[in-house]
């Protein structure tokens, strides 16, 4: 895949352990035309001016929560993401995280990891039906849609919020899913799942206040960004069981995972991995690449960022 980058341009590629630092980034793209990053590099001002000839930030990601978009428009940077071709493969390990939290099954494999298994038991760790309940998706965009399109198949029915229903009053009926208000959602919703970007609006939606309008029986799952939901205010809704149950692929602080959610059984944490198939990863990779191909070729980006 990158024989293909070889082919158009000079490659400086980072071979380090975890994320790059700031300051070798800042040094290594000084010469640049562009540059391939991921969801951990954060790409903020001081970066995009220390690369005078930047022409191209390609983001292997949906999320560009960590590009500083604005900047880069005004410097004439083109920003691109990888959208759609993770659709599915998301959507897949959300309703993988809805069984799993659902029918207890982190708390389970523990129990038997531990060796506190005592065998077979008819009232061993219970778990909730999904049949005939509702799913409220906070965000209804090509995720969203995808998580809902899957939810017959387990018997629920799909309530939605997302920008456009900004009250009950705007609330229409959209095929299978019925759009409705965050409140309303929050009130009626047996699991609620997030699909929103991480926005100045969308940052910590999900507060202190928007789960006590949870029902107690309800579970939130996030495969989004961390950041939608106060970690804090979640923590404590958990420990008071405000709601039965999360789970979790994304942090506030990530890879920092706050020391009161460790601690609780009834959430399920796993670490960022909602897109991480072989086959995802490597057509995102794909398409990133093929986006500084565009670019730097002086044609149009295949997926620039709205
Ligand atoms: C992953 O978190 C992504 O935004 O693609």
């Amino acid at each position: 895949m990158l024989s293909k980058l070889h082919a158009v341009a000079a490659v400086d590629l980072y071979r380090g352990e975890g994320p790059i630092s700031q300051e070798e980034l800042r040094a290594r793209i000084s010469d640049k035309e562009a540059l391939v990053c991921v969801s951990t590099d954060a790409i903020d001002r001081i970066v995009l001016d220390a690369a005078p000839q930047l022409k191209v930030v390609a983001n292997v990601a949906v999320g560009y929560d960590n590009i500083d978009v604005a900047h880069a428009r005004s410097r004439g940077v083109v920003v691109t993401n990888t959208p759609d071709v993770l659709t599915e493969s998301v959507a897949d390990f959300t309703w993988g995280l809805i069984l799993a939290i659902t029918r207890r099954l982190a708390e389970g494999e523990r129990l038997l990891r531990r060796g506190d298994w005592k065998g077979w038991a008819f009232d061993l760790l219970l778990g909730s039906e999904l049949r005939g309940k509702q799913l409220g998706l906070i965000g209804h965009g090509r995720i969203g849609r995808a998580v809902a399109a899957r939810a017959p198949a387990f018997g629920m029915r799909v309530a939605y919020t997302s920008q456009s229903v900004a009250d009950a009053a705007a609330a229409t009926d959209d095929g299978p899913a019925r759009a409705m208000s965050l409140d309303r959602l929050l009130i009626t919703s047996d699991v609620i799942s997030v699909h929103v970007p991480l926005t100045p609006a969308t940052r910590h939606l999900i507060d202190k206040r928007a789960l006590a309008r949870m029902k107690r029986s309800a579970f939130l799952i996030n495969t989004a960004r961390g950041s939608v939901i106060d970690e804090a205010a979640l923590a404590w809704a958990l420990q008071q069981h405000l709601i039965a149950g999360a789970a979790l692929d994304v942090y506030e602080h990530e890879p920092a995972v706050s020391s009161e959610l460790l601690q609780l059984e009834n959430v399920l944490l796993v670490p960022h991995l909602a897109s991480g198939t072989t086959e995802t990863r490597s057509t995102m990779a794909e398409l990133a690449i093929d986006n500084v191909i565009e670019v730097l070729a002086g044609r149009p980006p295949l997926t620039p960022v709205a």
